[in-house]
């Protein structure tokens, strides 16, 4: 008599196991697949500059830079008018990539969102990227040292953290600064 319970709750065992396992192929956008590297495998930013930062090979001025703009409202709001204006037509609204002027670049532009979420790379990585562009790297991200000013680029930076950061250690650790 316990036969067909028993068969009943392997069965159902069996296909929550399934929905587990092949659920996240069918749903690849869904916000919890994001976890298991589904969608930072997908993400492409230059294999160059990653490398360049993490051999400490970036230029010397620019090492150890820290950003000094906390995320107050005013700071916030003029990083966000300066990435709507100059930036999301390539990195997209949300900071993922996903702008329409990035859509044919044969590196596409950077996510963001990933970078930001890695306590591996500081603020000095994200103003270097910003000021001197991608020429070294032979990639289409524009230079701005000539047309932000430095505290432009940092409050860019403090929104970016407030906006896309995937994971809130690195953007604490920046906001916290005295
Ligand atoms: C014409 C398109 C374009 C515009 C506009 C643009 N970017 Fe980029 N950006 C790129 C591309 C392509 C890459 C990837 C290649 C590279 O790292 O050089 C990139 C990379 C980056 C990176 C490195 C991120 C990483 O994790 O590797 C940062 C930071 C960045 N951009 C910030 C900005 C900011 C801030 C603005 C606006 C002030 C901006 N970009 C405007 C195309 C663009």
């Amino acid at each position: 008599m316990w036969k067909p319970v028993l068969t009943g709750f392997v069965v159902a065992a069996v296909i929550v196991a399934g929905f587990l396992t092949f659920g996240c192929g069918a749903l690849q956008n869904a916000r919890f697949c994001a976890k298991n590297g589904t969608a930072a495998a997908m993400t492409v930013r230059s294999p160059a500059r990653h490398d360049a930062y993490i051999r400490n090979q970036m230029p010397v001025t620019y090492r150890g830079r820290r950003n000094q703009y906390l995320a107050t409202i005013g700071n916030l709001v003029e990083g966000a008018r300066i990435y709507d204006q100059r930036c999301a037509s390539c990195h997209g609204m949300m900071g993922i990539g996903d702008g329409e002027a990035g859509e044919k670049l044969v590196i596409p532009p950077a996510d963001l969102s990933r970078s930001l979420g890695e306590q591996l790379y500081r603020d000095d990585f994200f103003y270097w990227s910003i000021a001197e562009g991608g020429a070294e790297f032979e990639t289409a991200m524009p230079p701005f040292k000539d047309e932000l000013k430095p505290g432009e680029i940092w409050k860019t930076l403090t929104f970016m953290r407030a906006a896309f950061a995937e994971n809130n250690g690195a953007a604490q650790d920046a906001i916290a600064l005295p």
